[in-house]
């Protein structure tokens, strides 16, 4: 079992992990992180359960093999769909992400609240459990949003489609009263500042970056596991290293890792994570 000072691995399809990577990096300062962007098979969200469930067994195997201590499925998609298959295969503390419903619901005024997540998700039965366990009242308007992984897989947060893209799935929840959005996929919060703006403001946004770091945190505590400062990075007053992975085109997890951190990063170095359904591919070869 890795000890202390061993990383933790966090991954995505895509760049959205890096919403809950930011909130990881802002909790748990002294965390070695390990970051694998799955950026060859991306989006998660329009794929099959098998493929998925395929996609982070591989990922989750291959973190552990470099060395982490604990691993966080920083994608809702993925952990609506195989967290548990996760967790049977490892060794190792699994943390995973989901759309927060129970807070959405809580916090809203008007008893109506939007949930905004990836299709995949949306039909999974652990979301169907999340909605049937913590809604209550609450009338939820559940809507896909089909294009935004790839806006931002492809460096658009602001472009006038992504605006006429997002107002289509917002309006009609402003229209139904909502006064709470959760956001169900680690992607969204990449896009709170526009929706922010588009909605004047007048959706309270649930991101859950920031419960996912603080349960990383217990459970790193709960195992005896949590890193402690070194004489070097308490020195420096900079936080523990992060490195980043990816399975394909790093353009936009460079991009956007440059935004979500204010210290420089090394690039992200290009990893070939082969899995059973996945076999046939030539490594490389078809990178975009
Ligand atoms: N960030 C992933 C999520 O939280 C995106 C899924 C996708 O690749 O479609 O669901």
């Amino acid at each position: 079992m890795a000890g202390n000072n061993a990383p933790v691995g966090v991954f995505d399809s895509g760049v959205g992990g890096l919403s809950v990577l930011r909130a990881i990096r802002q909790t748990l300062p002294d965390e070695l992180l390990l970051y694998c962007a799955d950026a060859r098979y991306n989006p998660y969200g329009d794929r099959s359960e098998a493929f998925i469930v395929d996609r982070t067994l591989a990922i989750g195997a291959w973190l552990v093999s470099h060395g982490a201590k604990a691993v966080v499925v920083a994608c809702n998609t993925a952990t609506t769909i195989a967290v548990g298959a996760l967790r049977d295969a490892l060794q190792v503390p699994v943390i995973g992400v989901e759309p927060g419903v129970k807070p959405a619901a809580a916090g809203s005024r008007t008893g109506v609240a939007g949930v905004l997540a990836t299709a995949g998700t949306l039909r999974s039965s652990s979301f169907q459990r999340l909605v049937t366990e913590y809604a209550g009242t609450t009338q939820l308007i559940c809507t896909a949003g089909h294009g935004l992984v790839e806006a931002i897989e492809s460096r658009d947060l602001d472009s006038p489609a992504l605006r006429a893209r997002l107002l289509d799935y917002l309006l009609p929840m402003l229209d139904a009263g909502a006064d709470t959005l959760a956001l169900g996929c680690t992607h969204y919060p990449f896009l709170a500042p526009l929706i922010d703006e588009l909605t004047g403001g007048k959706l309270t946004i649930i991101d859950n970056g920031l419960p996912v770091a603080q349960q990383l945190g217990r459970r790193l505590d709960k195992h005896d596991l949590r890193a402690q400062a070194t004489p070097m990075t308490i020195a420096a007053g900079t936080p523990a290293a992060l490195t980043l992975y990816c399975t394909g085109d790093t353009t936009a997890l460079d991009w956007l890792a440059q935004q979500a951190f204010s210290a420089p990063l090394a690039p992200a170095r290009t990893v070939d994570i082969s899995s059973p359904l996945t076999a046939q591919d030539r490594p490389f070869l078809s990178l975009r």
